[in-house]
């Protein structure tokens, strides 16, 4: 955020004449506007649509309303008028941005202002620029507050608590600490403020364990979202059979994302693509990936991005990396990515070419970010996924799931066993392992259900021969469309790693 303001005092200088700032925290810009009026030597005003234009600075009584600039438009003239170097904040503007007045004046405005010392910044938690003004307006994403903003903040809190003497316990240490701030990470500087005051006032302590109540306000965060979906999850590695390579990669990036890793050197993972035929436990791998690592699920739902439902496409899917990005350290999990942005093709125009923006603003977003997101894609069908996708410094590894070997097949017939609460010692593996091949993880968990049916049906215990029954019943996906796993080896030979040892 020093960057940000940084950035938008060069701007100011520069005589950039709007600046669109996005962000929710009004109070905390508006304050860091202030440091640079001063350090610029300008004045600098706020309009509301209930206050009208007015100082922010001198003695409490210029912050009176200013009744004859309510409007807008009214409050634009004055600004053009206006002589003194000057930064005019103006908030709540997005409800304007299709009044063809408003807009007409904020254009003549960008040219006149530019030969002045006054510059104007729009304060909008949404983004929302009409196609005449984007050439004359420069966007800024407010950053969220550092760790060490949310540091001030936490000493701040502490501190009055100390001094108003009230009964309140606060244990925490170093560590501790180090961990609840890290926890709030993502959240703005009233949501912090207001998740540490709930936990002082509802338990009357401040304590490591209070990370659970910053936890449930960040599946708020995700909720309001209406975009991501907070995916609670039980499965571990444990139930995921085969797949060597895959987890001792996974296992090897555990503490990926701690401090420690950060000062050894290391930089941070940024992602995987995950490609394989169909029932190969490439979603499986998402949730299990969430346990072991002990981080936040959340699944994107890419259909709802193109819904229109919610918004503009490019607005979704701004909004959905802001989301991930405050509720970070995750895991941002795209399931079927080929199905979500088949559309993004050169030759597709069918949808003017919005899939092909959204992706190139997510891949972009994936080259540059260095927030603690970390992707799992899946996919299983590369005709229909976009090449950039696969480009190197996309994703950190690319790996493929071949149906299950002889020895994996054993155990993930075990594992299903084990699931369903019977005893694998039971059981003749190897011999069910050898004739299952070419079934996926998924058809052999569907044998052992189909199995069981059987069984309980006669109502008897189940065996083995129930489970040999079902299999000489069952063709396996693969035996029908042989030429598209075929395919689907060919083209990752060279390109993706064997998720299995
Ligand atoms: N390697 C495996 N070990 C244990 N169970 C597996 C494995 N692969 C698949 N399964 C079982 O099959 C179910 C379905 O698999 P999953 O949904 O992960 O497949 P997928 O690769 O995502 O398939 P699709 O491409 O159709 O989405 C899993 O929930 C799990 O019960
Ligand atoms: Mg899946």
């Amino acid at each position: 955020m020093e960057e940000d303001l940084d950035e938008i005092e060069i701007m100011i200088r520069a005589r950039y004449p709007i600046i669109y700032i996005i962000s929710w925290e009004e109070k905390r810009v508006e304050a860091d506007l202030l440091k640079i009026a001063n350090r610029t030597e300008k004045k600098i005003f706020s309009w509301t649509v209930t206050q009208g234009l007015v100082s922010m600075t001198g003695n409490k009584s210029t912050f009176l309303t200013n009744d004859s600039t309510r409007d807008l438009v009214l409050a634009l003239e004055n600004i053009q008028r206006a002589v003194d170097p000057a930064i005019y904040i103006l908030k709540d503007t997005h409800h304007y941005m299709n009044d063809a007045t408003v807009i007409r004046k904020l254009r003549d405005l960008s040219i006149s202002l530019r030969s002045s010392f006054k510059t104007i910044i729009i304060i909008s938690p949404i983004l929302k620029i009409p196609s005449e003004l984007e050439k004359d307006v420069n966007v800024i994403d407010y950053k969220l507050p550092s760790i060490n903003d949310l540091g001030i903040l936490m000493d701040k809190l502490i501190l009055s608590i100390q001094n108003s003497k009230k009964n309140v316990e606060i244990n925490l240490d170093n560590a501790g600490k180090e961990k609840l701030l890290q926890a709030a990470m993502g959240l703005t500087l009233s949501e912090a403020e207001s998740v540490l005051s709930k936990a002082i006032v509802s338990k009357k302590r401040l304590s490591v364990e209070d990370i659970g109540i910053i936890h449930s306000e960040k599946k708020q965060i995700i909720k309001k979202s209406g975009l991501l979906e907070f995916y609670p999850t039980h499965e571990t590695m444990s139930n995921v059979g085969g797949l060597t390579n895959l987890k001792v990669w996974l296992k090897k990036r555990s503490i990926a994302f701690t401090k420690k890793a950060r000062n050894y050197g290391l930089p941070q993972p940024k992602g995987i693509m995950l490609l394989g035929v169909s029932g190969s436990g490439k979603s499986l791998v998402a949730k299990a990936v969430a346990s072991l690592w002990q981080l936040p699920l959340l699944r994107l739902d890419i259909g709802s991005l193109f819904s229109g439902l919610v918004g503009s496409s490019e607005e979704n899917m701004r909004k959905t990396i802001k989301t991930a990005e405050s509720v970070a350290p995750c895991l941002l999990w795209l399931d079927e990515i080929d199905k979500g942005f088949s559309g993004s093709g050169s030759s597709n125009v069918s949808d003017g070419g919005t899939t092909a923006r959204v992706l190139s603003s997510f891949l972009t977003w994936m080259q540059e970010k260095d927030s603690p997101v970390f992707i799992i894609a899946t996919a299983n069908d590369i005709s229909h996924l976009p090449p950039e996708l696969l480009r190197k410094g996309r994703f950190d590894e690319i790996f493929f799931l071949d149906l299950p070997e002889l020895k994996e097949r054993a155990e993930i017939f075990a594992i299903h066993l084990i699931k369903r609460g019977r005893d694998p010692k039971n059981f003749d593996l190897q011999n069910m392992a050898i004739t299952t091949e070419g079934f996926s993880g998924s058809e052999i968990e569907e044998l052992i259900i189909s199995s069981m049916y059987d069984s309980f049906e006669e109502d008897r215990e189940l065996n083995n021969d129930d489970i040999k029954n079902a299999i000489s019943h069952s063709v396996p996906l693969s035996h029908t469309m042989k030429e598209v796993i075929d395919e689907l080896r060919l083209w990752t030979k060279n390109r993706a790693r064997p998720a299995s040892g």
